[in-house]
């Protein structure tokens, strides 16, 4: 995986025959897989019989780019596509649904009768009202309008106070990766804005090889007005860890 998502081509070089993407938003560094990307994973799952999984998990809020089309559109017979409430409404709700190719819906349906005899009956119905109202869009565009604020407020607040940390994939989503400037340790940090009173996580935790430092900062659950002092308190931190 690289800031753009997936490399098809390594892919290739394996036995996998599953593979889960972020394609319109990779988790965590924010590319969006491009088009030609996209058309070699559906011609791997279509030349091994495999199964794509898409989980789709933040892409509604998209703020200053146009929406990207599903791969399971694409190749609706190998990709599975995964859906939350979790960003779009309420993570509490634990709701979340599946389109699946047809041949796995039932197995499926069994998988997840064993796992949990299914979701609370209550929590999807309330939710398919709120659907059916159209309140869901309402909500959403609500709510892409103050998470944009929230973004720019944060994207302007670093460039002010921390402008040697260079900030990626801000187009979509309820975070931003900001690659730390050479010689900052990530975990130390992470651990000096802990002290501070700063919640934040590094790229560390996320990453199955070595790579360049990184913090992700989610601004999902951060008032507005608390960012700019949050990122002047982190900048300081930054300081102190250099
Ligand atoms: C990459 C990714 N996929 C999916 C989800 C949603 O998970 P769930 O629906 O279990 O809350 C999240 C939530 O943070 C996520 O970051």
């Amino acid at each position: 995986v690289d800031a753009s998502g997936l490399r098809v081509d390594l892919l290739a070089a394996t036995s996998a025959d599953a593979v889960i993407v972020t394609a319109a938003h990779q988790y965590p560094l924010g590319g969006v897989l491009p088009a030609d990307r996209r058309a070699a994973l559906v011609a791997w799952a279509e030349a091994r019989n495999s199964l794509v999984v898409e989980d789709d998990y933040d892409a509604e809020f998209r703020y200053d780019r146009a929406p990207i089309g599903t791969l399971q559109g694409l190749a609706p017979a190998h990709v599975a596509y995964a859906g939350s409430a979790s960003k779009i409404l309420a993570p509490g709700l634990r709701l979340g649904w599946l389109i699946a190719p047809p041949q796995l819906v039932e197995p499926l349906a069994a998988a997840k009768v064993s796992a949990d005899m299914g979701s609370a009956a209550l929590d999807q119905l309330a939710f398919a009202d709120v659907l059916e109202r159209g309140e869901l869009d309402r909500h959403l565009r609500r709510m892409r309008s103050i998470y944009r604020r929230r973004r720019d407020a944060l994207l302007s607040a670093l460039a002010e106070h921390l402008p040697t940390l260079r900030p990626t994939g801000a187009s979509a989503g309820l975070h931003v990766v900001a690659w730390l400037p050479a010689g900052l340790d990530e975990d130390r940090v992470v651990s000096n804005a802990s002290a501070a009173g700063i919640g934040i996580s590094g790229l560390r935790p996320r990453r199955i090889a070595p790579g360049p430092s990184g913090l992700v900062f989610g601004y999902g659950g951060i008032r507005e007005d608390a960012i700019r002092p949050a990122v002047r308190r982190l900048a300081e931190v930054l300081r102190s860890a250099a």
